[in-house]
């Protein structure tokens, strides 16, 4: 068996690791700052989870950056999210390249502005061949948006409803050839899927912690990584020693 930095064996090192980056509200509140306050430290902390994520040797990493209902926030926070989005790519685009780090969008990206569209797509482009971790970026995105925009385009390819599978909507999905996450984490310590993968949690499993996500730190990411590796996965059937105990 192969040890990681993680101290866990590798095959319990989840292979997709999803996140709900939240609590940066009141994690601004908390100090007396402006909620954009809180999202620019966010932003901060999301530069070391992808660094531990590479350094953890977790593949496939997708956070939820701006769901298809923060449109209704107040119009500053919006716009102020709109422009981290931007900033990010400026700033990190190379860095993320030089660590090995593929990018890429799930969600309604034609709905936001063209210079957005724009700079995604380049950022896209420009990782398109790395493989060391795959970045999966959750803006404009939301689960059930995304279910309907797969009803929608495997309607009008003209798919029979006996070729319908669980496969066939996979490959229709923003996800597509991404495999489902592993373990979810949602900071801040409500227990909310919020419309986030809502297909592709059927049988992950959640990490919850009260900590906000600006002080989500590698210490817990280890946690919450570790505990990961101790749960029973069973996929709605029974545990594995629990057959070979019926079997004796
Ligand atoms: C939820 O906290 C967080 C968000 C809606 C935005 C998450 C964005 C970042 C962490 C910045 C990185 C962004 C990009 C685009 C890469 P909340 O505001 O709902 O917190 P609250 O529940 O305490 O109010």
């Amino acid at each position: 068996m192969t040890d990681t930095p993680l101290n866990i064996p590798m095959e319990k090192i989840p292979q997709h690791v999803a996140m709900i980056m939240d609590g940066n509200g009141r994690w601004a509140l908390q100090r007396g700052l402006p909620r954009l306050a809180g999202h620019k430290a966010g932003t901060e902390n999301l530069r070391r989870v992808i660094r531990a994520t590479v350094e953890f040797g977790v593949k496939y990493l997708t956070i939820y950056a701006f769901s298809t209902e923060n449109w209704g926030r107040p119009p500053e926070e919006v716009q102020g999210l709109m422009f981290i989005l931007q900033d990010v790519i400026d700033r990190e685009l190379d860095e993320l390249n030089k660590q090995g780090v593929q990018l890429r969008h799930i969600g309604r990206l034609e709905r936001l502005d063209p210079k957005i569209q724009k700079k995604v797509l380049h950022a896209i482009e420009l990782t398109k061949h790395n493989d060391r971790m795959i970045l999966n970026v959750a803006f404009n995105y939301g689960g059930r948006d995304e279910i309907v925009n797969a009803v929608q385009h495997i309607i009008s390819d003209g798919i029979p409803a006996e070729d319908v599978t669980d496969e066939l909507i996979n490959q229709y999905l923003y996800t597509a050839g991404v495999p489902d996450p592993d373990l979810i984490i949602r900071t801040s310590g409500e227990l909310r899927v919020s419309n986030f993968l809502i297909w592709q949690a059927a049988y992950s499993e959640w990490y919850i912690t009260p900590t906000y996500w600006p002080d989500f730190d590698k210490d817990e990411y280890r946690r919450a990584l570790e505990a990961f590796a101790n749960r029973d996965r069973r996929y709605g059937k029974v545990s594995s020693g629990e057959l070979q105990e019926s079997n004796a």
